[in-house]
């Protein structure tokens, strides 16, 4: 999440969720295709503490079963179907673990690793530890980077592991009171991230002056990344990257 001449770097929300079911294989190899430079994933963690590729608490949305992830094992959540609601085509897609996500990426794609904790009300480090255990084990630190709107956890897994890089996600608030630099800095974080629609100068000359990276998400509209490229945002997340890609070349040639 380096500044760059290319910026805005293009990450994939959920992988290429606006053409394949979210969180899937699918999506993923379609953002591989639509040129990301980087996937954004959810990871939730099951109830025998493996890492798997949800956004929901509960599987319903997705997958029509009743149940939250972390009631459920890794085996059960396995047998469930995650494409067949996106269409007939994908049906048989399942929910991928973080591990084989990183086995299928290429050397040029890094990814974006949000982790989701509302809901589960585990207590203990199971979570930094599993996340730590397969960034190491893949050699792939150098790769990821950690988002949550779970401050505490990244808090928490900044003082335990400082070595992994992360990026602050801010709730879509219109006010935000405390001084964005300030959030990102006290969490030992390098980036903040928030909704198209929080865009606001104050916040971006903030961040920027502080030499910190700024993310955007929710930039699924021609419009939405002209503004974003107008605020000089230097990470977008969206659900269409081949034609954000395509927009902003556009954009930088006119
Ligand atoms: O990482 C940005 C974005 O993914 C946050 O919202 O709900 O899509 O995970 P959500
Ligand atoms: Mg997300």
């Amino acid at each position: 999440m380096e500044y760059s001449p290319q910026r805005p770097l293009i990450v994939a929300h959920r992988g290429s969720s606006g053409k394949a079911p979210e969180n899937t294989l699918a999506a993923f190899r379609q953002a591989i295709d639509d040129g990301a430079d980087m996937i954004e994933l959810d990871v939730r963690m099951t109830r025998d503490f493996e890492l798997v590729v949800f956004h929901d608490r509960s599987v319903h949305r997705i997958t029509g079963r009743r149940g939250r992830i972390w009631e459920l094992t890794l085996a059960e959540l396995r047998r469930l179907d995650a494409g067949s609601w996106f269409g007939k085509k994908f049906s048989g897609e399942r929910i991928p673990t973080l591990r084989q996500v990183i086995e299928m990426l290429p050397a040029n794609v890094s990814l974006n690793i949000e982790v989701k904790t509302d809901g589960d009300r585990r207590k203990g480090h199971a979570l930094e530890e599993s996340l730590l255990l397969v960034l190491h084990e893949r050699n792939f630190l150098s790769r990821a980077i950690v988002s949550s709107f779970n401050h505490t956890f990244l808090l928490r897994l900044h003082h335990v592991h400082p070595e992994v890089r992360t990026a602050v996600l801010h709730f879509p608030v219109r006010n935000i009171t405390r001084k964005p630099s300030a959030i990102v800095k006290r969490l030992g974080a390098m980036a903040f991230t928030c909704s198209v629609a929080q865009l606001r100068t104050r916040l971006v000359d903030d961040i920027h002056s502080h030499h910190l990276t700024l993310g955007c998400y929710g930039v699924n509209t021609r419009r939405q990344l002209e503004k974003a490229m107008r605020f000089g945002v230097d990470v977008v997340i969206t659900d269409w990257p081949a034609e954000v890609r395509k927009w902003a070349e556009h954009a930088r040639r006119a």
